[in-house]
């Protein structure tokens, strides 16, 4: 029975749960996160949190100056490594991007680290990420360890739309835009977030992404589905962050022409999926402490995939069984061919204006994780080409829209597909420093014996030849130089053997048993187009430039709001990336085979292992990788303007439209008007 007094202890009960909230904040935020976790999967929820939350959690990681100073020192081993870091201090004047002294920033943030200047764990990463982003290098990447529990999501999607193609371009929430053909009177474009006029703020957003060309990075920002290989990317970075990373604030206010206002919050969502922390320790003890560290196991790396364009032919491995064919991607009319994973596919489509045109679509170069690697692709282009050719088709666009490079063979043979008279031309340097030229010692001290002659070859480090194809450095002293380009010291310029690359896996038709398909080119010059939106890094300018050799054209859509040209090959022109685990594994080999055989002298084995970064990192990371090369321009003679400065712009250039942004395949025919009809291109921007 209920008493009066029992009574008031309820009612003070309620009292005490009414006051929960403060007693609740007692719970750090990463331990309220893992709560809400919890509650998420119990009730069958994506695990959603409020992104100001998360970074709370992110700021209550502790750091330890010691590991944060050693962490540098071990990023200076790899920079080493990075083709043009002694440039970018004083980038030629074709350079659209601020000039970013890589060393000096090293060294700064390192005496920051040892003095205890860092409130956080994450607050060090942040200032070593913007490092490396200030390079502007897609194959210069750093996702710190604190970078990987959280990815930040969810405020609305953006859309920069001209009316025509030809007018500066407005910005629209996606949402908005749907309605802009039904009810445009219903909508109003955004002219100010967070108080700050739109362009402006979303200019500064797009300094978070790596592109070395500006109307790239802008594009970058908006929802755009031609980057449908990678559908986290879909989403844009005002909305995913750059790459999910905090975007800075946890609020936005979006305020529209119409004088209106409204507000989205940014929310976090975890990588993983698991998240049971108490606090930023145990946080930071998981995911930042290296594994001899860490008594729990640590976190799998989740490596995100960016721009990537090496000769080594790394894991074969997705299990995606060959029945299960992924769904086109939407906003695209049904392909003539496809492969299963939509990597490539063709249309050869009856709609006006493309009654002769055929289009290869290349979304990306990074085929060598599906089954069956190159080879599926090339075949799927073989066989697009033939069918184009049967049925008449005069002329030929490939469109490379939001293309992030990948496996340079195959940018090779594509190329080799279209001009199977012409030789691929690949003119790059090397940093020369010691490291790398005590590993080529080691790997020209006993030529194709050596015991890790095939792994020297795979990451391009052996059996090189002049750009010309024509002859085969002999020796250390001939490949390593040094010579002096702009002010640096670089290797010799020279090129992979296509022979010796070319394989049945990774065909380049023509070279080593790849016999060519056909001997004359199915398509004129003049008659084949090739798209971008700036994107195209690493293997995709690699491809582009060696057809615009031949006469080929090129246009590029979207960019900011300005008239004029834009340019074409917007991301990393660097011609391999090397990540950090390829390094050390081929330090770690090296290292190993010269102790047993005498290859080096003591004291030069000494001065490799000192080089040679920490075996096990005083810092987790989820990704680490660097550009090994330099590409030049054929026209280039002397092979002195890494390609990454120079400014190249596209022969057209056109905004995207309402109808480019809801279905991408509209863009063949906005082309095909602008190039081969009476359409116009953006102002000033024909050439
Ligand atoms: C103003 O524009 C916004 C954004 O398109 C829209 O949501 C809102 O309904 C419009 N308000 C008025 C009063 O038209
Ligand atoms: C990490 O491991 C090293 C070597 O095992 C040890 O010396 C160091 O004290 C450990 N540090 C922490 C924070 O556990
Ligand atoms: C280039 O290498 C030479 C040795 O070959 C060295 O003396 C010189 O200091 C180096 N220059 C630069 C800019 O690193």
């Amino acid at each position: 029975m209920l008493t009066k007094y029992s009574l008031l202890l309820a009612a003070a009960g309620s009292a005490l749960v009414a006051a929960a909230p403060s007693a609740r904040s007692i719970q750090g935020p990463c331990a309220q996160i893992s709560q809400q976790y919890m509650q998420n999967v119990k009730a069958d929820r994506v695990p959603t949190f409020p992104g100001a939350l998360a970074y709370e959690c992110l700021q209550s990681m502790p750091f330890d100056p010691k590991r944060g100073a050693a962490f540098v020192e071990d990023v200076k081993k790899y920079m080493q490594w990075q083709s043009n870091v002694d440039v970018l201090n004083n980038p030629p004047t074709s350079y659209l991007s601020p000039p970013v002294d890589i060393w000096g920033g090293l060294d700064y943030l390192q005496q920051q680290a040892t003095d205890n200047k860092f409130g956080n764990q994450f607050e060090f990463d942040t200032a070593l990420s913007d490092l490396f982003i200030s390079a502007k290098d897609g194959h210069l990447s750093l996702l710190p360890c604190s970078y990987m529990p959280f990815a930040f999501v969810g405020h609305e999607s953006l859309v920069s739309i001209s009316s025509d193609g030809l007018q500066l371009p407005q910005i629209y929430t996606f949402g908005d835009a749907k309605f802009l053909k039904s009810n445009p009177d219903a909508v109003s474009p955004i002219v100010a977030i967070n108080g700050k006029e739109v362009v402006s703020h979303l200019e500064g957003v797009s300094e978070s992404q790596s592109f070395q060309d500006p109307d790239a990075r802008y594009n970058n920002v908006f929802l755009s589905r031609f980057r449908y290989t990678n559908s986290d990317q879909m989403l844009g970075a005002f909305s995913f962050g750059p790459n999910g990373m905090w975007p800075g604030s946890a609020v936005y206010n979006l305020a529209y022409a119409n004088g209106t206002m409204s507000k989205s919050e940014v929310k976090a969502v975890v990588r993983k999926n698991e998240f049971q922390f108490v606090d930023g320790k145990a946080l930071y003890e998981s995911y930042c402490l290296p594994a001899s560290n860490t008594t729990t196991s640590s976190p799998s790396t989740a490596t995100p995939t960016p721009g990537e364009s090496t000769p080594a032919s790394s894991t074969p491995a997705s299990q995606t069984p060959s029945s299960t064919k992924k769904p086109a991607p939407t906003g695209y009319p049904k392909a003539t061919i496809r492969d299963d994973n939509n990597l490539i596919s063709g249309y050869l489509l009856s709609e006006p204006g493309l009654e002769d045109t055929a289009v290869l679509s290349v979304p990306t170069f990074g085929v060598s994780n599906i089954e069956g690697g190159n080879k599926v692709v090339s075949d799927v282009a073989i066989e697009f080409i033939q069918k184009a050719v049967d049925a008449g088709k005069k002329k030929m666009i490939i469109d490379l829209s939001a293309n992030p490079g990948g496996d340079i063979n195959y940018a090779f043979d594509l190329f080799r597909l279209f001009f199977p008279n012409k030789s691929p031309y690949w003119s790059t340097r090397f940093r020369a420093h010691e490291a790398v030229r005590l590993i080529e010692k080691v790997g020209y001290s006993q030529g194709p014996q050596n015991l890790i002659f095939a792994s020297l070859v795979k990451v391009g480090f052996y059996g090189l030849k002049t750009p010309s194809q024509d002859y085969t450095f002999k020796s250390l002293e001939e490949l390593y130089g040094p010579h002096n380009v702009l002010g640096a010291n670089m290797s010799t310029a020279n090129s992979l053997n296509l022979e010796l690359i070319s394989s049945e896996e990774k065909p380049i038709h023509g070279y080593g048993d790849i016999k060519s398909k056909w001997m004359t080119p199915p398509f004129a010059p003049e008659d084949i187009l090739i798209i971008t939106d700036g994107a195209c890094s690493s293997s995709c300018p690699t491809f582009t430039e060696m057809m615009k050799y031949e006469g080929v054209k090129i246009i590029s859509f979207g960019g900011r709001p300005q008239y004029g040209p834009m340019q074409a090959m917007g991301g990393t022109r660097g011609a391999q990336v090397m990540p950090a685990e390829t390094l050390m594994t081929i330090t770690t080999a090296v290292l190993g085979i010269t102790a047993g055989l005498e290859l080096l002298s003591e004291s030069e084995l000494q001065q490799l292992k000192a080089l040679s970064p920490a075996e096990e990192s005083p810092l987790q990371y989820g990704l680490l990788q660097v550009n090994f090369r330099d590409a030049y321009s054929k026209l280039d003679k002397d092979n002195v303007m890494p390609l990454q400065f120079v400014y190249e712009p596209a022969h057209c250039r056109l905004f995207y439209s309402l109808d480019n942004v809801l279905q991408p395949a509209t863009t063949w025919s906005a082309a095909v008007n602008a190039m081969w009809g009476s359409g116009e291109c953006v102002a000033g921007s024909r050439m």
